[in-house]
């Protein structure tokens, strides 16, 4: 079953092409041109959820946090909706004043988590009986439709990753990615925050990650499995990233602690400065994520930053690029796509890096300990 692979979290790190592949088929109107009067996305939303939209707030746990982060950043930036995203455990105890217009979305890759499908059943029994501008809506995006998740909402973005057996995120973490792309993108083109231009752009960038993730693993694998070597000992790591790739690191970082149970911390690299740079010394390791757009310079003056404190750095960087090479110790180059469409790529090596230093530790990486898959308990 695991078709050759040592776990199955590796063979669900190497089906991401597919995932993307599946994504695209499913999200994106195949013969879609610029010219016709119609969104080139097939989300099948009905119209009630968009209209007159002005909030969205998203709720979930864990690595669909992450997800939903990432989603933040393109509802807000490419579709102009001011968008908060919750913690489902802590929204439950300190929901959020009731904002108009709403749509609420709950992230879950199982479909059972017991606080985020809690959440949602709060929100929808305190919108009822309220005005209609209060009235709730509600949309999931989930990996299975038929899940508990499904009886509670009436819409679901189904993701397409396909059944995932290891306890760490891989495949469905993209594949929720994909989901919000694709809604930022919809929500973008009915709301016309966003150029013709721009619009084939991205689509256009988006159609070419499968082949693009397919090129990080064959050409990273080997050198992310000897990099390990170094960090046999390694207590700490720290993983930073500013805007769009923030979220990746603090996904980085979670990856690293569920199955190597080695402590890391994700941080906006900005942030450094406020605290955390204290830690930082020669037995910490700083992985920067540093990809071409309006944050790329700030990260790698923070990255110099911790270099001076003696940290080994490590740089998910775009490839062949001579400024990266020259700031890093090691390097993690990834294709050199736009900044708003690299948490894809940017994901990818931080995956392997996880996973082979559980794996080299001996570790049980489809198992982890004190974890489940779905954790239906509150
Ligand atoms: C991380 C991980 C957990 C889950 C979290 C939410 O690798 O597996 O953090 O992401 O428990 O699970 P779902 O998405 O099923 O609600």
């Amino acid at each position: 079953e695991k078709q050759g692979f040592k776990h199955f979290m590796l063979k669900e790190i190497y089906e991401q092409p597919g995932v993307v592949r599946a994504c695209l088929e499913a999200y994106l109107h195949p013969d879609w041109h610029p010219d016709k009067d119609t969104s080139p996305i097939n989300l099948a939303i009905p119209a009630s959820l968009y209209d007159d939209l002005e909030h969205v707030q998203i709720l979930a746990c864990g690595t669909s946090w992450h997800a939903a982060l990432v989603g933040k950043y393109l509802l807000e930036q490419l579709a102009g909706i001011p968008t908060m995203v919750q913690y489902a455990s802590e929204f439950r105890y300190a929901p959020t004043p009731l904002t108009v217009n709403t749509l609420t979305i709950g992230v879950t890759q199982s479909g059972e988590t017991a606080d985020t499908l809690a959440a949602l059943a709060m929100e929808k029994k305190r919108r009822e009986g309220k005005p209609s501008q209060f009235q709730v809506r509600l949309l999931g995006i989930s990996n299975r439709p038929e899940s508990s998740l499904g009886h509670l909402v009436p819409q679901i973005i189904e993701t397409h990753a396909g059944m995932e057996i290891g306890v760490a995120a891989t495949k469905t973490f993209v594949s929720q990615l994909m989901a919000f792309y694709c809604l930022a993108l919809d929500l973008a083109y009915r709301r016309q925050t966003i150029s013709a231009t721009r619009l084939e752009e991205i689509l256009v960038g988006l159609r070419q990650l499968p082949a693009q993730i397919e090129l990080i693993l064959e050409s990273q694998e080997r050198y992310i499995e000897q990099l390990t070597h170094d960090f046999a000992e390694t207590k700490d790591f720290i993983f930073l990233g500013r805007g769009i790739n923030f979220p990746i690191a603090l996904e980085g970082a979670l990856k690293l602690k569920e199955i190597s149970y080695i402590h890391a911390e994700g941080y906006p690299a900005g942030e450094m400065k406020h605290g955390p740079i204290a830690l930082l010394d020669a037995k910490v390791p700083v992985v920067a994520i540093a990809m071409p757009g309006n944050v790329y310079e700030k990260v790698l003056s923070n990255a110099q930053e911790a270099k001076a404190r003696d940290s080994r750095l490590i740089g998910v960087t775009p490839m062949n690029d001579p400024e990266a090479a020259e700031t890093f110790d090691d390097l993690l180059p990834v294709p050199a796509v736009e900044e708003l469409l690299s948490p894809i790529l940017t994901v990818i090596p931080l995956q392997l890096l996880a996973y082979h230093i559980a794996a080299r530790r001996g570790l049980d990486v489809d198992q982890p300990r004190n974890l489940a898959k779905s954790v239906t308990v509150e």
